[in-house]
C-alpha cells in the first residue's frame, strides 16, 4: 500500500508513524507532507529515511491511503487533490466529520459504516473516541438515553505547541501564553474550542453530535463541560449514563471487560482506577469507579482515560485501514 501523511511532523502525524509500524502495515511508498518549516527535515521510517516535503497538486498520485493530521484548513485544501488521485482520505480534523456522506468511524463500535464511504473517512473527536470506547458495551445491554460528561483534557489536545506552553510556563512562571486564553500551568481551564450554541463550546457539542451519528442514536441527549488541565497526553472524561432499562453495576462491569480495546480498571479499595499515568502511550481506554449514580434512576457513573493521540487519533485511524 502507498500511503501518505499530511502533518507527518505533528503530534498526530508522527504517532501514525508509530502505529503503521507496531500494526504491521505493509506500506510500499510512505509520503511525509508538513508545512515548509519542515522542509529539510526527515523522518526514520524502518531504517530509511523519508524526507519531509510539501504538498504540491500531484503529490497524491499513486497514493491509496491518504491520512489526514493537519488543521481542518489544510483537509478541505487536500480533500480534492486526494480524491482526484483516487486515493482515500482517512482525516483527523474536524472538518468533514458531521458531513452525511463521510462516516465516522471508530472501528470497535461502527466498523459497518466505513462501507458507506466515498472516498472519505473521517476519525471522530478525541475525548469522543475515549467516552464511546467506555460506554459502548454498556449501549450493547440497553440503548443510552441521557449522558452527563465533564472532561479533563491534556495539553497535547492542542498539538505540539500546546505541550510546548505548559512545559515553557512550569519552567518560568512569567511566560506569556499563546496557545490557551490563560496560563495552564497550575490551573485548569474550562473552554476548549470556540464558544458556540447555548453557550456550549463547539469541542462540548461534538461529544453530542458526533456520538449520535457513531452510536446510531439519534435522540441522545447529552451535557458535556470540556476543561483543559496541566496534564501531558492522555484525556480522562467522568460520564453519568442513563438507559432505556435499569442497569445493574455487575453486569456492567462484566460487559465492559469483554469490549474489545478497553480494559476494566477498577477497584477503588486498592486505589487501582485509570490516571493518565497508567494510560499515557499505548492504545486501550482504561475504565474504572464504575458505580450506580445517584441522579439518573437505574443508571451508571464512571471515569475512563486514554491516549487520545493514539487510541483518539493515530491508532483509531491506521486501525481504519485495517479495516479497509
Ligand atoms: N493532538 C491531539 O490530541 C489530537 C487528537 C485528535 C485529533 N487531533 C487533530 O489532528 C490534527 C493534528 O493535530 P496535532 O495535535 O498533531 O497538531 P500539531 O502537533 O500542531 O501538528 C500539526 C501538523 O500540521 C502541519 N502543518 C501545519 N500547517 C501546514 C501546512 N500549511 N501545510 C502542511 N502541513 C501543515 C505541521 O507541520 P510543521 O511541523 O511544519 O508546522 C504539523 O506536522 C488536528 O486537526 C487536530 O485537531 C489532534
Amino acid at each position: 500500500m502507498n500511503i501518505a501523511i499530511l502533518g507527518a511532523t505533528g503530534l498526530v502525524g508522527k504517532a501514525m508513524i508509530d502505529s503503521l509500524i507496531e500494526e504491521n502495515i505493509k506500506v510500499d511508498k510512505l509520503k511525509l507532507f508538513a508545512s515548509e518549516r519542515s522542509l529539510g527535515q526527515a523522518i526514520n521510517f524502518k531504517g530509511k529515511e523519508i524526507p519531509i516535503e510539501i504538498i504540491k497538486e500531484d503529490s497524491f498520485k499513486n497514493m491509496d491511503v491518504v491520512l489526514g493530521a493537519g488543521s481542518k484548513e489544510l483537509a478541505k485544501e487536500c480533500a480534492s487533490k486526494i480524491l482526484e488521485a483516487g486515493a482515500v482520505f482517512i482525516d483527523n480534523s474536524s472538518y468533514f466529520r458531521m458531513q452525511e456522506d463521510v462516516p465516522l468511524i471508530v472501528p470497535e463500535i461502527n466498523s459497518e459504516d466505513i462501507k458507506k464511504h466515498r472516498g472519505i473517512i473521517a476519525n471522530p473527536n478525541c475525548s469522543t473516541i475515549i467516552s464511546l470506547m467506555a460506554i459502548n458495551a454498556i449501549n450493547k445491554l440497553s440503548p443510552i438515553e441521557s449522558i452527563i460528561a465533564s472532561t479533563y483534557q491534556a495539553v497535547s489536545g492542542a498539538g505540539k505547541e500546546g505541550l510546548n506552553e505548559l512545559e515553557e510556563e512550569i519552567k518560568n512562571l512569567d511566560y506569556k501564553p499563546n496557545v490557551f486564553p490563560y496560563p495552564i500551568a497550575y490551573n485548569c481551564i474550562p473552554s476548549i474550542d470556540e464558544a458556540s450554541e447555548d453557550d456550549y463550546t463547539k469541542e462540548e457539542l461534538k461529544l453530542l453530535y458526533e456520538s449520535r451519528k457513531i452510536m446510531h442514536l439519534p435522540d441522545l441527549k447529552v451535557t458535556c463541560t470540556c476543561v483543559r488541565v496541566p496534564t501531558l497526553r492522555s484525556h480522562c472524561i467522568s460520564l453519568s449514563i442513563k438507559c432505556k432499562d435499569p442497569l445493574n453495576v455487575e453486569e456492567v462491569k462484566e460487559s465492559i471487560s469483554k469490549q474489545k480495546g478497553v480494559i476494566l480498571y477498577d477497584d477503588l479499595k486498592v486505589k487501582k482506577y485509570p490516571m493518565p499515568i497508567i494510560t499515557a502511550n499505548q492504545n486501550k481506554v482504561f475504565v474504572g469507579r464504575i458505580r450506580k449514580d445517584n441522579v439518573f434512576d437505574g443508571g451508571i457513573a464512571l471515569f475512563c482515560s486514554g491516549d487520545q493521540i493514539r487510541k483518539g487519533a493515530a491508532y483509531n485511524a491506521v486501525s481504519i485501514i485495517k479495516y479497509l
